[in-house]
């Protein structure tokens, strides 16, 4: 490591490698901007809390969470005094400490700074010089950002209140004060009190017994981005699949899951033959109540999951391959900003279909990899440019708004190309050996860039094939991206146009043996409008309206409302009122609000929808029915 001895950037780097566990990448002048988080108000580079210990109160009457959060922290030697900054969102601080020993508290003064919108407050600790600790009692809102309270009537059992955390992307902050980057990585214990009869899980070591004291007490050891801290509470039951996995579900839901989840095990090891060991021990999936705003969210140790995925025959486990791709890319080598979120995403995307290729075989692989782009293709069709770019621009914006297909299938595709055009017996090693060479580190985009230029491409022709800049920093697609073709979808795609063309009738087509993905295919295939006479045809053939299959009752509503097929809309209603996952509210919702009367019942539909959203999910759905486009329809009334 070879800092440029004298300009900032050097200092800055020295600073910042001092304090982590291991010397950080080759930061170069001018890579101090890259690597600043504006996501954070944290002061990670003078002092940096490096383990949190939480203990909390759950008390589902007042929705709070209350309690101590202490911080152990590291200070930097070039800032021998100064205070430590924090980000809090919402939360109500009723006192500081400040301790050498971690036994002998003092009180510490500290300021809450007014309310940013987007990144909440900034909490201010005056601390000496000595201190190693600093403990800080507070209470969250009932509003927290990053809190769900369900009620009973929200939950599958419908006895029990349900808790659970999401911290992605700065909501970690409304639950505990730290310093919200994830750049900055922290070990983590916790002790968690619940009512008795509920379970406590974290992103952590997790009783797996029967026993339901309300008293819980949690052990993260490796050091994660506070992103990914996470709780759930709830009437919560175990099931072993292997003897490293599992799932926690509430009682009814847990055998389902355990059936719909068994090839994890295998995924595991296909993962593990590509990239290397898993490094987190056990791997037990979390099914949360319908309201949940993913479809799965990595929380190490413990992937949380929708329910709508229980399709009954396994076909929607993709997201399971995806979620634990993250174990590597993502959780064990991590974005340093939010702009650098397509190093998790694009990554996870690319090894999640590595990972089903090997477990389900290519022809389900190239499937996936066929409706992603797709999806893509369909979304940047709307995009402005600035969000089109891999490492995207969010100065100002909440990194929950700029939330598109993008950085996943865009960066997932940048990697396709690399392996296409070196092959895999150079580009598998090379991806193995880049989370090998950075395991718990943070990475910024330039960092990657740089990592990439020096193991894959220097020296090499190929390498004039790659135009990295433009993948990384240009909007749109490089012409020479790659394409994913499966010989199975053109079959699909000729019988959706035999059909369009009055070839051939819609009981007529043979769909005896169509798995999950081509039923997705066909569905998108089929021509944007559609008289009612010809929905209810296929209705009628393919019983789409009554579809147990999330996924394609998802894109049958899409093609519902566009063509105003209102057979379907008592169907829409309930599916929009009993689900809570973004990925299908936030394309519904948009297509409603396109026609005022649409727009209209959109309204209807959510009043009734929005107490059982998770606060992410009522922001963005807010922003489509009350801000933008959606208030220039309503003013057209
Ligand atoms: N980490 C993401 C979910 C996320 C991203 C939460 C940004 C908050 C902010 C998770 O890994 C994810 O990508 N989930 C996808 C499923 C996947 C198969 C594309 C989802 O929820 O749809
Ligand atoms: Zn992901």
């Amino acid at each position: 490591m070879s800092p440029t001895i004298g300009t900032l950037a050097a200092v800055v780097a020295i600073l910042y490698a001092g304090c982590s566990r291991r010397p950080a990448v080759n930061l170069q002048a001018g890579a101090e901007d890259e690597r600043h988080d504006y996501h954070s108000y944290g002061n990670p580079h003078q002092i940096k809390v490096a383990h949190v210990h939480l203990n909390l109160d759950v008390n589902f009457e007042a929705s709070v969470l209350s309690g101590i959060a202490t911080l152990t922290v590291e200070r930097a030697r070039l800032y021998p005094e100064g205070p430590l900054f924090l980000d809090t969102r919402d939360l109500t601080i009723s006192s500081a400490g400040v301790s050498a020993d971690g036994t002998t508290y003092a009180q510490a003064r500290f300021e809450v700074a007014g309310a940013d919108p987007i990144l909440g407050s900034k909490l201010t600790i005056h601390l000496p010089h000595e201190a190693r600790f600093v403990r800080i009692a507070y209470t969250t809102s009932p509003k927290a950002s990053g809190l769900q309270w369900l009620t009973p009537a929200q939950t599958a059992g419908k006895k029990h209140p349900f808790l659970y955390t999401q911290s992605q992307a700065i909501h970690a902050r409304s639950w505990i004060p730290l310093q919200d980057s994830p750049g900055v990585r922290v070990s983590y214990s916790a002790r968690i009190r619940t009512p008795k009869h509920l379970l406590a899980v974290m992103s952590a070591e997790n009783q797996l017994g029967e026993e339901r004291p309300g008293d819980y007490s949690f052990r993260m050891p490796q050091p994660i981005p506070s992103y990914l801290i996470a709780l759930a509470v709830g009437d919560l039951k175990f099931r072993a699949i292997s003897s490293r996995t599992g799932v926690f579900a509430e009682p009814s839901v847990v055998r389902k899951a355990a059936k719909e989840f068994e090839d994890v095990e295998r995924m595991m090891q296909a993962a593990e033959e590509l990239y290397g060991p898993y490094r987190w021990e056990r791997y037990d999936i979390l099914v949360l109540p319908p309201s949940f705003p993913f479809g799965g969210m990595e929380n190490p140790r413990l992937t949380f999951v929708t329910p709508t995925l229980l399709a009954g025959d396994k076909s929607l486990v993709g997201v399971i391959a995806h979620e634990l791709a993250h174990s590597w890319s993502g959780n064990l080598v991590t974005n340093a900003t939010w702009r650098d979120f397509w190093l998790n995403e694009g990554f996870t995307v690319y090894l999640e279909q590595r990972i089903q290729e090997k477990v389900f075989g290519p022809e389900r692989a190239e499937m996936e990899a066929a409706l992603e782009k797709q999806g893509l293709d369909r979304e940047m069709a709307d995009l402005p440019e600035r969000d089109e770019i891999l490492h995207i621009d969010l100065k100002g914006r909440d990194p929950d708004a700029a939330f598109t297909e993008v950085p996943y299938v865009k960066g997932m595709l940048f990697l396709r190309s690399l392996e296409e055009t070196f092959g895999r017996e150079q580009f598998d090693p090379f991806l193995r050996g880049y989370f090998e060479r950075f395991t718990f580190q943070s990475l910024t985009t330039d960092d990657f860039v740089r990592y990439l230029n020096d193991n894959l491409l220097a020296g090499k022709a190929l390498a004039k094939r790659i135009p990295v800049k433009e993948w990384v920093y240009q909007p749109g697609l490089p012409a020479n991206a790659p394409k994913p073709v499966s010989q199975t979808f053109k079959r699909v795609e000729s019988a959706a146009n035999r059909w369009a063309a009055g070839q051939i009738a819609a009981r007529a087509i043979p769909t005896r043996d169509w798995t999950t993905q081509e039923w997705l295919h066909f569905l998108r295939a089929l021509p944007p409008q559609l008289e009612r006479s010809r929905m209810a045809e296929l209705d009628r053939a393919f019983q789409f309206t009554r579809s147990g299959n999330s996924e394609i009752l998802y894109e049958w509503m899409l093609i519902a409302v566009r063509n105003r097929y209102e057979a379907a809309y008592p169907r829409l209603e309930e599916f929009l009122t009993s689900v809570g996952r973004r990925k299908y509210l936030k394309p519904l919702y948009t297509e409603l609000a396109k026609s005022p009367d649409g727009l209209k019942r959109a309204r209807e539909i959510y009043q009734k929808a929005k107490p059982g959203y998770h606060p992410i999910a009522v922001a963005t759905v807010d922003q489509i029915l009350f801000e933008s486009r959606a208030s220039l329809g309503a003013a057209k009334q």
